[in-house]
């Protein structure tokens, strides 16, 4: 009987936090469309030696901390991503801490991008220090 209740609540949290992924992706994508796609395009497909890809960014990936805060305050330095250095500008967002979290979801699971936890407003607000 336990084993029976532990999965029907394992699998309730399954379910739930699917959904909080699922919400956040869906706002994100309309906060990307409004603010990102002119130069990260509509596949986050990046322009050749301008404007990074996100799709399959291997530095997106790979430091998701870092990304929340170049979202936030702009970034200009120069970065390498998948072997091509850029160094161009990318302008402080605007955005609030919940408009980061959710285009986060977006991009970090989008386009071939499989991110193993959802990102929570709580995290984003402590790296910004909000
Ligand atoms: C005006 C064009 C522009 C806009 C708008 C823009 N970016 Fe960028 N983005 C850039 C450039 C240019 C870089 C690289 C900056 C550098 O070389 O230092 C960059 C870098 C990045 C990176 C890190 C590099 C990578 O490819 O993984 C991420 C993540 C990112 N942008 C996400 C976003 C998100 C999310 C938005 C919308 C909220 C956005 N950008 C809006 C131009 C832009």
């Amino acid at each position: 009987m336990n084993y029976l209740f532990s999965f029907i609540f394992l699998f309730f949290i399954l379910i739930f936090s699917q959904d909080d992924l699922q919400i956040s992706m869906q706002k994100g994508k309309k906060i990307y469309e409004a603010n990102c796609v002119t130069c990260h395009g509509n596949n986050g497909e990046g322009s050749p030696s301008i404007f990074p890809p996100l799709a399959k960014s291997d530095y997106l990936m790979s430091n998701t901390t870092r990304a929340i805060k170049q979202i936030h305050f702009g970034l200009s330095s120069k970065i390498i991503v998948n072997g091509k250095t850029y160094q161009g500008n990318m302008p402080a967002s605007g955005l609030s801490p919940q408009q980061i979290t959710d285009v986060m979801n977006y991009i970090t699971n989008s386009w071939g991008n499989k991110n193993k936890e959802t990102i929570k407003l709580k995290e984003v607000k402590k790296i910004l220090g909000k």
